[in-house]
């Protein structure tokens, strides 16, 4: 079986396990995080180098503003014990996103984990917060055409160049992408680094989606022919 090296995860559906139990959206949102917890600890075991998770997207601000803030509290709070716990795991963190707009706590502790993470090699989770698609590669754009107007980049770039400007310079493509939550949509994440990975979509609400559900993916993973756009190999 071989293990994708980096997979990438659409949480969703933190809302209606809540619902189903009568609790309010904020109380699917702390599980849905306890299930990021766990599946992160699960990759690292089982040798997954990169897991990425869309947290919150540029599009999320317009929730209501008490739901904002819960999850907002929450990323407050995991940053917080991540930092305590990741030197003595080893364990990489980055935010992809435009960190610009959160709170200066957040900021700080952006800052803390980055620091962390520099002194480690070994597995990486990144969490995409303020995050859109779009919005990446239009900032990457932006960038590039600075360092251009500058002289320090040349107008003559090609796809790796590029790659370099967005948020996940550094990090490979995934190779899996896992949407739980029943929807069978992309919603604006990782645009540009998922054109040839593997979609996975599953009923299960994130909150519920456990390690035995992450092993149905990679399997399903393992039975699929990627070819790169190339022709399949006898
Ligand atoms: C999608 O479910 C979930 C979110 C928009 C928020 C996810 C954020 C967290 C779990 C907070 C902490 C995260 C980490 C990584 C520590 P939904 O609300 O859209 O669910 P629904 O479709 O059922 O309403």
């Amino acid at each position: 079986m071989v293990v994708p090296e980096h997979i990438a995860i659409i949480l969703d559906g933190n809302g209606r396990w809540a619902k189903m139990r009568g609790l309010p959206r904020t109380a699917g949102h702390a599980a849905g995080a306890e299930t990021f917890r766990k599946i992160a600890t699960y990759c690292k075991n089982i040798g997954v180098k990169y897991l990425t998770v869309y947290a919150f997207s540029t599009e999320n601000w317009s929730r209501p503003e008490d739901e904002v803030r819960a999850i907002m509290k929450l990323l407050d709070k995991y940053l917080h014990e991540a930092i305590a716990t990741m030197e003595k795991d080893h364990i990489r963190m980055k935010i992809l996103g435009d960190v610009s707009q959160l709170s200066e706590s957040l900021q700080n502790e952006i800052k803390e984990t980055n620091d962390i993470s520099s002194r480690y090699d070994g597995f990486q989770a990144n969490i995409c917060l303020n995050y859109g698609g779009r919005a990446e590669i239009v900032n990457a754009a932006r960038h590039y055409a600075l360092d251009v107007a500058s002289g320090k980049a040349s107008p003559d770039i090609d796809e790796k160049s590029f790659s370099r400007y967005m948020y996940s310079a550094g990090i490979p493509d995934p190779d899996l992408l896992i949407r739980p939550g029943g929807e069978k949509r992309i919603s604006n994440f990782l645009l540009w680094q998922c054109a040839y990975s593997e979609f996975y979509f599953s009923d299960v609400l994130w909150p519920d989606f456990g390690p035995e559900e992450l092993d149905k993916a990679i399997e399903e993973f393992n039975r699929r022919d990627r070819r790169f756009g190339g022709v399949k190999q006898v």
